[in-house]
């Protein structure tokens, strides 16, 4: 009995998400987390006074949850007659080559950011932080509702 009751409540911990058993639920809030991090780093960026390792940290953590949502697309979960709650449109899947392209290519520049913005010079920073917003963008034009 206490040994499942222990067993559950770290499986609830280990989960990215603690709504873990709704996937939508679960990508939305690491979604939330992207765009607080970007937010954060959006406004460093435009402070005088550039705080290369405040932003550091915000760009290894964008790193780390970029790599998380996409598991939380099972079939079935886009938007329409079955779900009112998402934003995902039905290309997800029926077009998942280019979906996995997207997510790849978003993974890609967030690894980047997170390598310049611990090695680079601030206009490098700010040059690849520009890239990252670029790959949510033409994500979110081809794959997320408006
Ligand atoms: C590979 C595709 C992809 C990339 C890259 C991506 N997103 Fe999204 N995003 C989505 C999809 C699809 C949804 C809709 C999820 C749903 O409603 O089920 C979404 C939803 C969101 C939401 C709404 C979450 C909510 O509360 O419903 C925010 C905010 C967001 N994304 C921010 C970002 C930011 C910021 C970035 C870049 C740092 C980013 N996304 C990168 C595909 C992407």
């Amino acid at each position: 009995m206490k040994t499942t009751l222990m067993l559950s409540l770290c499986a609830l911990l280990a989960s990215p998400a603690f709504a873990a058993d709704d996937p939508v639920t679960a990508r939305q809030a690491i979604f939330k987390q992207f765009k607080k991090d970007a937010a954060a780093m959006g406004k460093l960026v435009k402070a005088d006074n550039f705080s290369k390792d405040e932003f550091s940290k915000l760009a290894m953590h964008l790193d780390a949850i970029a790599q998380q949502p996409w598991q939380h697309f099972p079939a079935g979960t886009a938007s329409g007659k079955t779900s009112h709650e998402t934003d995902a449109k039905a290309e997800i899947w029926s077009k998942s080559a280019d979906w996995n392209k997207a997510v790849d290519n978003f993974k890609t520049e967030t690894g980047k950011l997170k390598q310049v913005a611990a090695n680079g010079d601030t206009a490098s920073i700010k040059n690849q932080f520009g890239a990252v917003q670029k790959s949510c963008k033409s994500c979110h034009d081809a794959f997320r509702k408006d």
